[in-house]
């Protein structure tokens, strides 16, 4: 509980750090969204950027692709107290997508949080995750379900819940293997 209360405090210190940051606010939108959940997860979800949604409540992952995210994490066992949830990027960009610079800056502040909660596993959810926390461009199509090895962590890469939105008939399934694959590492001791 101790080592939780001081992991809280300093992510908070690291969300001023995002709140005070002019490039991290560079043509964006909106509040910032430093992320939410246990400090202390084994399990931290990575996306991209927030939402309109998010933007305006400072929380994220709450519009539609937010709510199909928490629903499969609620049915692979765990609870949104379990785990951790944030993306790279903690503003809404003005073009909707964040551009590459956005996610080369924002990694140090978003590589600042993984170091405080020191997930055992991260999920990638599409590519700016992927980018963002491998420094590459991976298919995702063709890597989702994969599970690597990363300073001793575990990583899998899977399809951002927005895509699952768009195209469900083609990508609900495969979002439902991963998050088996998911139950799986956080069954095995
Ligand atoms: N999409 C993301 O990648 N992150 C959010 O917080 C919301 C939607």
């Amino acid at each position: 509980m101790k080592q939780n209360a001081s992991k809280q405090k300093q992510l908070d210190e690291i969300a001023r750090q995002i709140e005070n940051c002019d490039e991290c606010k560079k043509d964006s939108i909106g509040k910032a969204v430093p992320g939410e959940g246990n400090p202390d997860a084994r399990v931290m979800f990575v996306g991209e950027a927030p939402g309109k949604q998010e933007a305006a409540s400072g929380r994220p992952f709450i519009g539609r692709s937010g709510q199909l995210l928490r629903s499969f994490i609620r049915n692979s066992g765990l609870t949104e107290e379990d785990v951790y949830i944030t993306s790279p990027v903690k503003y809404l960009p003005k073009r909707g997508t964040p551009s590459k610079k956005a996610i080369v800056h924002a990694r140090e502040l978003f590589f600042k949080q993984v170091d405080v909660i020191n997930p055992e596993i991260m999920v990638l959810l599409g590519k700016t995750a992927i980018y963002a926390v491998l420094e590459e461009e991976i298919p995702v199509l063709k890597e989702h379900g994969k599970i690597l090895e990363r300073d001793g962590r575990k990583i899998l890469v899977t399809l951002h819940p927005a895509a699952v939105l768009r195209f469900p008939l083609k990508f609900k399934a495969l979002f439902q293997q991963d998050f088996e694959k998911l139950k799986q590492i956080i069954d095995t001791p």
